[in-house]
C-alpha cells in the first residue's frame, strides 16, 4: 500500500471512531491510537526509513499534512465534546426560579377535635367548666362511686379493660363526675371530655377507644326539665333551631330516672336518610337525674341538692356532623381523609 492510501485508511478509520465515541476519555484513547508512540500515524512516519532518498521528502510532506489534518479533526471533536459537556452541566445546575415550591406540609385539626371544640364551646357558653380526669382510673371512681359495686350485673355491659383488680381503663367519662363532686362544692356545672375504652369489636360504628363528653350539673332545684332544656338549647345552638331531642326511658345505676336521648338527624333534618336508617333520629347520649345514692357517696347532701348528668358519644356527633359513614376513618389517620378538614 502506498503512503497516500495508508493515510486515507487511517483518516477513514478515525472518522468512524470520532463519530461513534461519546466522551473525552474515549477521544483521548483514539488520539493515542493514531498519534501516540505506538500510533498508526507514528508507525507510518517510521516506515519512511525504508523509502529511497527521492521518495522521502514527498512522503514526509504528505504525512505531515495528514498529521495536521488528523490533529485538527481530533481537536475539533474535542471542542465539540467539551461544549456538550458544559451544556449538560449547565442544564443540570439550572434552577427554575418560576417553578412553584412544594408547600410545607401543615397538619390539620382532626374532625373529632373540630366537633369536640364545637360542643365544648357551646357548653362553656352555657356556663359549664371544662374538667378532665385520668384515662387509667381506679375501679372506685369508674364503678363503685357510681353505684356499680363489684358484683353488679351492669358491669358486664361495659366490657372493661382491667389493669388489675382495682384499676381499669375508664369505660366512660362518668368517673370525672365522682371526682368533681368529691373535690368541689355545689353548685357544680362541668363538662368532661375524654377518651374511654371498652373491649368492643371494631366495625363501622364501634371502636375499643372512643370519646365521650360528660355533663354534670348539681344545684338546689334542678329538675329533669332543666336537663331536657339544657340539651335542647345545646343542640339547637350547635346544629340549628329545627333540631330536637327525644327522651326514651333507660337505665344507668348512677342516674334515676335515666334516659337515652335521640337527636333529630342533622343530615336529613328528620326526613329519614342513610345516616339515621330512615328513622329521622340518631341516638347520641345517655342521661338522667343523678342518683341520690351517688350524691351521698360523693359527699353531697341529697336532701339539699339534686343534679343531672349526661354522657355524649363524640364519634356519633362527629360522624353526623360531617356525614362520615364509617367510624374507622376517624382512627386510621389516612391523610386523604384528614386533609378534607383543612
Ligand atoms: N356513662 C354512660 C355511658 O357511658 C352515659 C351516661 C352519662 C348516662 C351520664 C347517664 C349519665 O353509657
Amino acid at each position: 500500500m502506498d503512503i497516500k492510501t495508508q493515510l486515507d485508511v487511517i483518516r477513514e478509520e478515525l472518522e468512524k471512531e470520532l463519530a461513534s465515541l461519546t466522551d473525552i476519555r474515549q477521544l483521548e484513547e483514539v488520539r493515542q491510537k493514531v498519534l501516540g508512540k505506538k500510533g498508526t500515524l507514528t508507525a507510518l512516519l517510521r516506515s519512511m526509513g525504508s523509502l529511497s532518498p527521492e521518495e522521502r521528502p514527498i512522503a514526509g510532506q504528505m504525512i505531515n499534512k495528514g498529521r495536521e489534518e488528523i490533529g485538527q479533526m481530533i481537536d475539533a471533536r474535542m471542542a465539540d465534546l467539551k461544549a456538550k459537556e458544559r451544556e449538560e452541566k449547565l442544564r443540570k445546575d439550572t434552577i427554575d426560579v418560576t417553578e412553584p415550591r412544594e408547600l410545607p406540609r401543615v397538619g390539620v385539626p382532626h374532625p373529632t377535635s373540630l366537633a369536640l371544640e364545637e360542643v365544648l364551646s357551646a357548653l362553656t357558653g352555657l356556663g359549664f367548666d371544662v374538667v378532665e380526669g385520668p384515662e387509667v382510673e381506679l375501679d372506685h371512681y369508674n364503678f363503685e362511686l357510681l353505684n356499680l359495686p363489684k358484683d353488679h350485673p351492669a358491669r358486664d355491659a361495659q366490657d372493661t379493660f382491667y389493669v388489675d383488680d382495682n384499676i381499669v381503663l375508664r369505660t366512660h367519662t362518668s368517673p370525672v363526675q365522682a371526682r368533681t363532686m368529691l373535690s368541689r362544692k355545689p353548685p357544680i356545672r362541668i363538662a368532661c371530655p375524654g377518651r374511654v375504652f371498652r373491649a368492643d369489636e371494631v366495625d363501622a360504628t364501634h371502636s375499643p377507644v372512643f370519646h365521650q363528653i360528660e355533663g354534670l350539673v348539681i344545684d338546689k332545684d334542678v329538675t329533669m326539665g332543666d336537663l331536657k332544656g339544657t340539651l335542647d338549647t345545646l343542640f339547637k345552638k350547635l346544629y340549628g333551631d329545627d333540631i330536637e331531642t327525644r327522651f326514651r326511658p333507660s337505665f344507668f345505676p348512677f342516674t334515676e330516672p335515666s334516659a337515652e336521648v335521640d337527636l333529630t338527624c342533622i343530615t336529613c333534618r328528620g326526613k329519614g336518610c342513610r345516616m339515621c336508617k330512615g328513622t329521622g333520629w340518631i341516638e347520641v347520649l345517655g342521661c338522667g337525674m343523678v342518683n341520690p345514692k351517688v350524691l351521698e357517696m360523693c359527699g353531697i347532701d341529697s336532701n339539699e341538692y339534686r343534679g343531672f348528668a349526661f354522657g355524649i358519644g363524640l364519634e356519633r356527633i362527629t360522624m353526623l356532623r360531617y356525614g362520615i359513614k364509617d367510624m374507622r376513618l376517624l382512627y386510621e389517620g389516612d391523610e386523604r381523609f384528614l386533609r378534607q378538614f383543612r
